[in-house]
């Protein structure tokens, strides 16, 4: 007899474990998920599609970066993008007083996503009634045509 009460005092204290545990646990497991929302939900007010999440640049313009940027606007961007007029696509001659650096450089090197995922980009697919090709540009080559618009919108 006194080793089935104490049986049962055992499990009355493994139960009560238990289910002092159990909700601890979950209460700190829903916290951590809290929190890692919140972080995702930081990074998507920065735009979760965006491949490249930040640009450096500086307030002064790097004239070797510009001036090669140049050269590859007039062959990879030209046909379609005037300065200030509407071609094929918007005219690019202030887009960097009206976009940040980010959405530029995603636009250029990752222009697939931006065209499935940025509500700006797909309302000028609208208009443009284009979606604007990929053209195979390396980052630095990116960077430089940014420099060059950057350039371009400070000088005119
Ligand atoms: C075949 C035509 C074509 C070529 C070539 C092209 N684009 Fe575009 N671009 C477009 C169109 C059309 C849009 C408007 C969005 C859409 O409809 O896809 C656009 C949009 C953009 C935008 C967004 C403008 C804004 O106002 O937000 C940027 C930036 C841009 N292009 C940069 C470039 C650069 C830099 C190059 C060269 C590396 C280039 N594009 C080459 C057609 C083109």
């Amino acid at each position: 007899m006194k080793s089935v009460v104490g049986k049962l005092l055992v499990l009355i204290a493994s139960v009560s474990v238990i289910l002092g545990t159990l909700p601890a646990c979950t209460a700190e497991k829903e916290s951590d998920d809290d929190d890692s929302d919140k972080s995702e939900q930081e990074i998507s007010d920065e735009k979760s599609y965006y491949k490249i999440k930040h640009v450096d640049i500086s307030p002064k313009i790097d004239v070797k970066m510009a001036s090669s940027g140049k050269e590859i606007f007039e062959t990879k961007c030209s046909a379609c993008h005037k300065y200030d007029e509407r071609y094929v696509g918007p005219p690019l001659g202030k887009v960097t007083k009206r976009r940040t650096p980010e959405y530029v450089m995603n636009m250029i090197m990752y222009t697939e996503t931006m065209l499935d995922n940025d509500d700006t980009v797909k309302s000028l697919i609208q208009t443009f009634m284009l979606r604007m090709p990929n053209q195979n540009v390396t980052e630095q080559d990116a960077r430089n045509v940014l420099e060059h618009l950057r350039d371009y919108a400070q000088k005119n």
